[in-house]
């Protein structure tokens, strides 16, 4: 989704402006622009395409102040036209990421005021709100709170002005926005990653706060206009973590992250003798006591870590569990369980989906809530009571792989926290479990050493058109996320099926071009999966089977085995989920996709 840049400094911007766009272009994104003042004049440059597009037109604009923007569409198609910043009149340049819902009504206000229109995006009527408001003797300050007081959506904006050229000003809410210190400089940008090579000294502002930035100091109001004090973080992300280094794409690299990524999350847990609900924070102790179901809250990937923990939850801990769409649950009129803990789980914590089924169930009265997510300082972290923060790093593919995992990770240790609390955990379990989990970063590496069989494997699907995933039990949603990734960046139509539901419907779709992806684990399930394998076999389907040791399903014309180690226990899922990943991406490579930023898909979706 939309990024956004900002800098006012002693030094040209314009470098530092698209250094901080390239580092953002994992968001997704199809145009790009930026606006620098100098000289009582703005000069802007827009491209559509990529950020490098946009460079190449860059090389004479220089500027000690200026905005700059990645655009991913919602209103108005991609074009450069419609790429920002937007400037009204020549004189109010606007960034701006998130959705403004009363823009119609805005726009026929305005024009009715003498303000051209020039693009078809809803942000253009910012800058005519804030030029309007400016024009009328304001501070560009006053002009921007009083604008923001007519807006009714989501918002984090970067404004300046031509006769302004010591002061941006910025504000943000309901979309992510974050101030960086430096030394006679300051930032804006939408994450931490793109002002890296600046500064590691920021502050995250809260919901509705507006920032008045200069080159030596800044004052931040919050939604009341009152001035307020936040506290300068210092990041400890590294330049080095955002960097690809010896790997081809992110999303690679993001895989063979996994064992220290979940190494790094199970570290509270592995370190310790025993498992403690303070793991989720002070009150969790309290609050899962008082717990009497769960209710997880997700999107796209982080969804399907949700309906893996449901059957951990309600075997091993004995817990009632759903799991919904946040996109859905948001509108639907639901009945509120009482004693619900509601888990929201997600990368980065921005989600706009999902951040509004949170604030809906807090509405429907649900006040018991953890966030299981990647960003420590995101809004839905902010926004629950409780948290368990995964220490994936920064994850910049927009197929999401080593996030997954790594929830899933939580989603298990939120389990055994919940299992012991509820007493079905001896001590014996505990430390069985334990020791497991020491071990997954270890098994992890040994399913990361099948890579070139997979690489191997994965030409024979280049030519496809469509694959069908098969799991059961705990491992049907990982052919649901195996499905995710092979559509979302090699384009392959794939769907995911419980193995039992083969005769209900996609058996009719199975012959000998149609690749059947099944996930095999050795688990009780495995006789009723082998007959299901069976079903596809008899119909000419050819079989491409990850099977664990043990599960005696031999490799025979029309049927492709993998290989895997052991089978893992209840952690199977998370190893299974690796082969998936590898296919995706190698069958991504045959094809010649955009890995890591695959067409009209985003990884951070701020708005609706
Ligand atoms: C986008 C990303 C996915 C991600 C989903 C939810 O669709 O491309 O990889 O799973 O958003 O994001 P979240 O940050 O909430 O996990």
């Amino acid at each position: 989704m939309c990024g956004i840049v900002g800098a006012v400094s002693e030094r040209n911007v314009v470098p530092i402006l698209l250094e901080g766009l390239q580092r953002l272009e994992y968001r997704g994104y199809d145009s790009a622009g930026l606006v620098v003042g100098h000289g009582g004049q703005l000069e802007r440059v827009r491209s559509i395409g990529r950020v490098a597009d946009l460079a190449s037109k860059c090389a004479n604009t220089s500027g000690l102040i200026g905005i700059a923007h990645t655009r991913w569409a919602t209103h108005g198609v991609p074009s450069e036209r419609n790429a920002h910043p937007h400037i009204s009149k020549n004189h109010v340049a606007v960034v701006h990421n998130g959705i403004i819902e009363n823009y119609e009504i805005l726009r026929s206000r305005l024009d009715a005021e003498g303000y051209e229109f020039t693009s078809d995006t809803d942000t253009e009527v910012i800058a005519h709100l804030i030029n309007s408001h400016y024009a009328r003797g304001n501070s560009l300050l006053s002009a921007t709170q009083a604008a923001l007081a007519e807006l009714v959506g989501a918002y984090a904006i970067g404004v300046i002005a031509s006769d302004n050229p010591d002061h941006m000003i910025c504000a943000r809410r309901g979309s992510p926005l974050l101030l960086g210190i430096g030394i006679e400089e300051h930032f804006i940008a939408s994450d931490v990653s793109a002002l890296l090579p600046v500064t590691r000294r920021f502050v995250h502002l809260e919901e509705g706060d507006v920032v008045e930035i200069g080159r030596s100091g800044y004052q931040i109001y919050d939604a009341e206009s009152s001035r307020v004090e936040r506290e300068i973080q210092i990041s400890e992300l590294s330049n080095e973590s955002v960097q690809l280094g010896a790997y081809r794409h992110y999303m690679q690299k993001e895989i063979h992250e996994q064992p220290q990524a979940l190494a790094d999350t199970l570290e509270s847990v592995c370190n310790s003798q025993s498992l403690v609900p303070g793991i989720f924070g002070a009150e969790a102790a309290q609050t899962f006591a008082e717990t009497g179901s769960i209710l997880i809250l997700a999107c796209g990937t982080s969804y399907h870590a949700g309906l893996v923990a449901r059957y951990w939850l309600e075997e091993i801990a004995g817990i009632r569990c759903t799991v919904e769409v946040a996109s859905e649950y948001r509108y639907r009129v639901s009945v509120a369980e009482p004693k619900t803990l509601v888990v929201v789980v997600s990368q980065s914590g921005e989600t706009a989906d999902t951040q509004a089924a949170l604030n809906h169930a807090k509405k429907n009265g649900h006040d018991h809530t953890l966030a299981i997510c990647n960003v420590a300082e995101s809004a839905l972290v902010r926004l629950c009571k409780l948290r368990m923060l995964t220490r994936a790093g920064p994850e910049i593919g927009v197929a999401s792989t080593k996030a997954f995992t790594t929830q899933l990770a939580a989603l298990f240790m939120l389990t055994l926290v919940m299992s012991k609390q509820r007493g079905r955990l001896s001590a014996e379990q505990e430390q069985k479990h334990l020791h497991e989990l020491r071990h997954l970063p270890a098994a992890v590496q040994k399913v990361l050493d099948l890579e070139p069989q997979i690489a191997k494997l994965a030409e024979q699907f280049a030519g496809k058109h469509h694959a069908l995933f098969l799991g059961r039990g705990l491992h049907y949603p990982i052919a649901l996320e195996g499905a995710l990734k092979l559509k979302e960046i090699s384009y392959i139509h794939a769907e995911a099926y419980p193995a039992g539901e083969l005769k209900h419907g996609p058996l009719a779709l199975v012959d000998k071009d149609m690749p059947v992806i099944s996930v095999a684990p050795n688990d009780a399930l495995l006789e009723k999966l082998k007959s299901n394998l069976q079903e596809v076999r008899a119909r000419g389907g050819e079989l491409y089977v990850f099977a664990d040791a043990h599960t005696h399903i031999s490799e025979a014309d029309g049927i492709h085995i993998m290989q895997m180690p052991e089978h893992a226990g209840y952690l199977s899922p998370i190893l299974h989920t690796i082969p998936l990943q590898l296919l995706a991406y190698y069958v991504a490579l045959q094809k010649g996709t955009d890995v890591d930023k695959p067409r009209n898909l985003a990884k951070s979706v701020t708005v609706e």
